[in-house]
């Protein structure tokens, strides 16, 4: 029987794990992680995150060939592969903060997997690291081996939040990266035959390491770019008179460019996004290359762009002040159908907002008071260090309320903020949320859910994120 471990029980590792585990029953399956609370939350009813589907799977096979143990060190040497799936936060310090990742919690894992270690390992890289991890993780482990063979492979996860599920029983290629030798290949092998338990042949490619690493960084760098590039149409649009849907529709019927992934909004966010640029920029300034680097940090930059553009659009069109003003902030998620604020345009907005002194009312389906709080007095990147969390500053609490219903966050509130496209938000009765607003009444669309001809036939003054502007906010040009 095939024993596979992986370290780090989070948004990678859990659901990657359960999938492996109901596809293939005669291979077990251990995720360990050194936080207790977390394991004892994957034993538990409540799951510590939120995926469509993720109960079912976890169902389906806890306690059969599943398991969520502490005991790391024990199932890390009785394992034949081990994925290492920890966090890979960006260096908040030191050489390269801002921009380089940190490799702290990869070189302890690789370092006690060589400790702990009696037989050969296969191990796979499965958080995303930068160019060349591979290499330093197999010094280590080489360095240390006592005899043993370490094959170290990358098989970058592609799976999408609030998709992860249906992504994993359904990927549109599994990569994987290993050495060229004949030991390289066989471990290369050894994954893809867990694979083909449901992936069909031609969807696993198998590639050089440097390839697969740099193939995550890649697809994800391409994706926020798109989300970038239409989102600086976006603001085009506006300033024109054209508007987004529409050129976002046509430019997509070109099969070269595909529908997929044209809607403007306020903002990509998410866990990986802006940290995989920031680590490419890195990188190819490592390698000498300020021209590849200045072009991809561009893509940061039109995200925040659009995030102050939204702030400063929504203080311009209410007389130039929120100041004292509610404003209600429907979803704070980076997306719909998760729990996940990490990188969240929903912060910088709120921020914007808190900055310019409006009280937020904030309702989110699926994110609680206490992350929201969190997040709102958290620095840029903390969110990976746990242990250097700041303590919430106590004016900027007063100032922020979480609430657990859209009615109640909009009730007495000058204007609707928002910023996730939960379903629900389609759907709420916005004529009776327009007769308990203050009045002017105004909804600041970011990812264009509502129907903004509507509203306006209710009495709102509605401002979609790439549309063309109502003749209030002709009035009141937003100060860029
Ligand atoms: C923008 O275009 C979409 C798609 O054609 C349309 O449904 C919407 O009404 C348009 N919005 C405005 C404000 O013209
Ligand atoms: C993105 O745009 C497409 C096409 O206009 C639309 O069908 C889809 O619902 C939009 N997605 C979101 C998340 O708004």
């Amino acid at each position: 029987m095939v024993k596979i471990c992986c370290i780090g029980a989070g948004y990678v590792g859990g659901p990657t794990m359960a999938v492996i585990a109901v596809k293939c029953p005669a291979i077990e399956v251990v995720v360990v992680d050194i936080s207790k609370p977390r394991i004892d939350a994957w034993n538990s009813d409540k799951l510590p995150i939120y995926e469509p589907g993720l109960d079912e799977v976890v169902k389906a096979c806890r306690g059969r060939n599943l398991f969520f143990s502490t005991d790391v060190e024990k199932h890390v040497a009785e394992a034949d592969i081990i994925f290492v799936s920890v966090n890979t936060p960006t260096k908040t310090r030191g050489l390269g903060a801002g921009k380089a990742a940190d490799l702290t919690y990869w070189e302890s894992a690789a370092r006690m997997i060589a400790d702990v270690s009696k037989s050969d390992k296969i191990v796979v890289e499965k958080s995303t690291v930068p160019v060349k991890t591979a290499e330093a993780i197999e010094k280590i482990l080489t360095h240390n081996s006592k005899g043993i063979n370490y094959q170290i492979l990358s098989n970058p996860e592609f799976l999408a939040e609030g998709t992860a599920i249906e992504d994993l029983f359904k990927p549109d290629r599994v990569l994987i990266g290993g050495r060229e030798t004949p030991e390289g290949r066989k471990a290369v092998q050894a994954l893809k035959e867990v694979y083909a338990h449901w992936v069909p042949e031609e969807n696993i490619i198998t590639t050089n390491l440097w390839s697969a690493e740099l193939s995550k960084l890649a697809a994800n760098a391409f994706l926020a770019q798109r989300i970038s590039s239409v989102n600086a149409m976006s603001a085009l649009c506006e300033a024109t008179g054209a508007n987004v849907s529409e050129v976002s529709y046509a430019i997509g019927k070109d099969s070269r460019i595909g529908p997929k992934f044209l809607n403007a909004s306020v903002g990509f966010g998410g866990s990986c996004f802006q940290k995989d640029i920031l680590n490419l920029v890195y990188i190819c300034e490592c390698n000498g290359l300020p021209e590849v680097a200045n072009y991809w940090k561009q893509v940061i930059k039109i995200n925040d762009y659009q995030k102050s553009r939204f702030v400063n659009r929504v203080v311009s069109s209410m007389f130039n002040t929120v100041s004292s003003k509610k404003v209600a902030v429907l979803g704070f998620a980076f997306k719909k159908d998760t729990g996940d604020t990490r990188e969240t345009p929903a912060i910088d907005v709120c921020k914007g907002l808190l900055g310019d002194k409006a009280h937020v009312s904030i309702y989110d389906p699926e994110v609680t008071e206490e992350q929201i709080q969190r997040d709102l007095a958290m620095n840029k990147f903390d969110w990976d260090h746990p242990m250097h969390l700041q303590p919430t500053s106590p004016s900027a609490i007063k100032q922020v309320s979480v609430v657990w219903d859209a009615y109640e966050a909009t009730k007495g509130a000058h204007a609707v903020c928002i910023l996730t496209e939960w379903n629900e938000f389609k759907e709420l009765d916005y004529q009776k949320i327009f007769d308990n607003m203050q009045k002017p009444a105004f909804v600041f669309d970011g990812r264009n859910v509502v129907d903004a001809e509507k509203l306006r036939e209710i009495g709102f003054i509605v401002y979609s994120i790439g549309k063309p502007l109502d003749a209030w906010l002709k009035d009141m040009p937003a100060i860029a």
